[in-house]
């Protein structure tokens, strides 16, 4: 059977976390492919708060097998401390052995580097993710595997320390001695060792017995490393095909994909951002939808919805359908904008260019409603925000499957 697979459609924090939580209860397999602790979402179980950053969500299906793929950037602290929070995760918890380690000189030098970037900082969540991708990429990162041997692998980041060590200087950043970082190291793999094991053979034998898999993607595609607002973006692939290489499947394997947006756009940390709104509407759509980010705490950015920017991210991950989150946030507004193209150097142009930066939207103005909270059924919206999913999909040229219109697991409309 093939893996089905969520991709986030905007900037990320587009409400993943409320369909995986609500799909994960279906499937049997649940993994993670790309990005680190930098995403995060919370879920409540029986008034019961779980925050989860690396341990894909079917950990909370006590059926279902969670695996964290080789495409992560994985951080041993995080990842420990989130663990916490559940209990009997062996055999439930696979870690790929191929997963690069995310150590936390890794998070001082995202700090370093983005305060010396000064006003042109990227904004990142400061977890360490860009330098950790890009000792991999450099052939310098050390992989989950090696923490089964704390020895080895303490004198081949000392060497490491030694070779670098003009950069930690120029950072300014200590690193800590052979003793310490051993005595970390033998925690981590005390902690760890009994989940570490060869995912990808894993994931071909559940895709090979028929279990359904879900690919639960982080971040969102504007993120994307390569079609993202680059350099604004995140470090790893965010878009579906990340998935293949971040699992060891191939395209074949995938089977239905799920893009999630939200009904109107935020984005958090620097980078262009056509449609936000720096007035009143903005204000609102951020206090009304709750906007801020579940790992740093930061006030979301907030504006209209893209739906250029959309259609863009449909074509890139294949989605056979949308899922609209939060729809109930545009409740009250006299009127919603939808950007339905653009204008860069006094022309007008419906796709999205490499370079966001200058660009201005054109909206189409739409009329509000009331009540739309609560929602079960398709007919039970008001006429105008049925109106305004039939537009998305138009000019976005993907059919809305699923609708949400509420933070509440069951105020979901399933088209
Ligand atoms: P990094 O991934 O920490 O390097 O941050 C790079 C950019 O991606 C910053 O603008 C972050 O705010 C953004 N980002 C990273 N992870 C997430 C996420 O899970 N949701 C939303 N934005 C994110």
């Amino acid at each position: 059977m093939k893996a089905d697979l969520i991709v986030g459609i905007q900037w990320g924090d587009e409400g993943k976390g409320k369909i995986v939580d609500r799909l994960a209860q279906e499937y049997d397999m649940v993994c993670r492919s790309q990005g680190g602790h930098n995403a995060g979402h919370t879920i409540w179980v029986d008034g019961v708060k779980f925050a989860l950053h690396l341990i894909p969500s079917g950990v909370l299906n006590p059926h279902a097998i969670n695996v964290v793929g080789n495409g992560v950037v994985l951080c041993p602290e995080a990842i420990i401390k989130e663990m916490v929070q559940f209990e009997n995760l062996e055999g439930r918890l696979f870690i790929s052995d191929k997963a690069h380690l995310n150590l936390p000189y890794h998070a001082l030098i995202d700090q370093a580097k983005e305060r010396l970037k000064g006003e042109k900082a990227i904004g990142t969540t400061g977890k360490g993710i860009g330098p950790a991708y890009a000792d991999k990429i450099n052939r310098t990162g050390f992989r989950a595997g090696e923490l089964l041997n704390p020895t080895k692998l303490c004198a081949a980041i000392i060497e490491y320390f030694k070779q670098n060590r003009d950069i930690f200087d120029i950072y300014e950043i200590d690193t800590p001695s052979e003793a310490e970082l051993l005595s970390q190291l033998e925690e981590y793999e005390a902690k760890l060792a009994p989940f570490i094991t060869d995912t990808t053979q894993m994931v071909w034998n559940a895709l090979d017995a028929d279990k359904r898999i879900l690919l639960e993607g982080a971040q969102g595609t504007m993120l994307d490393i390569d079609h993202g607002t680059y350099p604004y973006v995140t470090s790893s692939a965010t878009v579906s095909a990340g998935a293949c290489t971040g699992l060891g499947i191939n395209p074949k394997d995938i089977g239905k994909v799920t893009g999630i947006v939200k009904a109107y756009c935020t984005r958090v940390g620097n980078g262009p951002f056509p449609t936000e709104d720096f007035g009143e509407d903005g204000a609102r759509l951020g206090k009304q939808g709750h906007e801020f980010g579940t790992t740093t705490g930061r006030a979301r950015r907030c504006g209209w919805f893209d739906a250029i920017a959309t259609r863009y991210a449909s074509r890139l991950n294949g989605c056979d359908e949308l899922a609209l989150m939060k729809l109930d946030v545009l409740d009250g507004f006299d009127e919603v904008k939808v950007c339905v193209a653009y204008e860069v150097d006094g022309k007008e142009i419906d796709y999205l260019p490499s370079n966001l930066e200058d660009v201005t939207p054109i909206y189409k103005t739409f009329k509000g409603w009331d009540n739309s909270v609560g929602a079960r059924r398709f007919e039970d919206l008001p006429l105008a925000a049925q109106e305004y999913v039939k537009v998305i999909e138009e000019i976005s040229k993907t059919k809305v499957g699923i609708i949400s219109t509420s933070p509440e697991r069951d105020d979901t409309i399933i088209l």
